[in-house]
């Protein structure tokens, strides 16, 4: 005959220690630590670019999605879309038509960055400077002007200090390349966030982009400094993801992230939305790690003396 608690314990184990059960039960641990988080603002603006030349690695997904839930925490934010490609305009919901006036017109016939910055439908303290197709021709045009590197960074200046209310974090999506519309984010930005794909070749290339920080920093901008990393596109399953993610934290013990963005349908069909994660499905395993993400980013500010403008 069976003892009761024999039963129970092959219930519980039927049902309680399934790896998907168990996820689940992390997830709404995790939620409900956020609820109960509190973080403050610096009250500075900090100036990241989101950069790694190699493409498709997250960067205009995790320009995006932290943005928007650093807003979730209150912080006013400028997401500067970089990419001619006009993923991230898109993703916040922002027109970039041929027509509209972007950051093409700031880089090439000095607008104002204040006569192009758009709200983003999904909050008013969500903001946006689009990126239309013309950017494409920015990096051949920008060769032949006068402080080519400064552009971006000249705008900034004029545009911070006298925008409508403060702005906590700025955070500039680059193309993937090194030419010289990264550059100009390089010579803006205090902080470099890179997102890593846990992937093979995931380091392939770094340290050329490493190189390039390092020439921006002696000649351009010294204030610049490697302040993120974030693992993206993680898969827990797969051995390979846990190997790589391994060896960019034995690289950089510092500078990772210890939440690591998972794989996530609800990630990738946002876009298509026109929405972020953070709005599209805020409590998917997506959203909760990017809103980790940002809660750990503001809080690396108070831990470090750097990064202020
Ligand atoms: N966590 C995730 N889960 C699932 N899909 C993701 C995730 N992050 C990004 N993606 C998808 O991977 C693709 C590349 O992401 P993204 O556009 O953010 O990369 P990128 O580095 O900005 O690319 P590019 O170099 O072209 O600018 C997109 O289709 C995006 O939806
Ligand atoms: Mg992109």
């Amino acid at each position: 005959m069976k003892q009761p608690d024999e039963t129970e314990a092959s219930a519980s184990f039927s049902f309680d220690d399934t790896p998907l059960a168990r996820e689940l039960a992390d997830l709404s641990a995790r939620r409900r630590a956020l609820d109960t988080t509190n973080v403050e603002l610096s009250g500075r603006t900090r100036i990241l670019t989101v950069s790694n030349q190699k493409g498709g690695v997250g960067k205009t997904t995790t320009a995006v999605n932290i943005a928007a839930a650093l807003v979730d925490r209150g912080a006013r934010v400028l997401v500067i879309d970089l990419d001619p490609q006009g993923n991230a305009s898109t993703a916040l919901g922002v027109p970039h038509t041929a027509e509209t006036p972007s950051v093409y017109d700031v880089l090439i016939d000095e607008f104002p960055l204040a006569d192009i910055v758009q709200v983003s439908p999904e909050s008013p303290k969500l903001l946006c400077a689009p990126s239309t197709i013309h950017l494409a021709g920015a990096e051949i045009e920008l060769v032949s002007q006068v402080a080519r590197e400064h552009r971006l960074r000249t705008a900034l200046e004029e545009y911070l200090p006298n925008a409508e209310a403060h702005i906590d974090f700025v955070l500039i999506d680059c193309p993937p390349s090194l030419g010289l519309l990264t550059i100009n984010a390089f010579t803006a930005a205090n902080e470099l966030l890179i997102p890593i794909q846990c992937e093979y070749y995931a380091l392939e290339g770094l340290s050329q982009l490493l190189g390039t920080v390092r020439m921006i920093q002696k000649h351009l901008n010294p204030r610049l400094h490697l302040s993120t990393i974030i693992l993206t596109m993680y898969d827990g399953r797969t051995r390979l993801a846990q190997q790589v993610a391994e060896e960019v934290r034995q690289h950089f013990p510092k500078e990772v992230l210890s939440t690591v963005i998972p794989r996530s349908v609800r990630v990738s069909e946002a876009p298509s939305f026109g929405q972020t994660v953070i709005a599209y499905d805020g409590q998917s395993a997506g959203a909760v790690a990017y809103r980790e993400a940002a809660v750990e980013i503001i809080r690396r500010d108070s831990a470090s003396n750097e990064g202020g403008a």
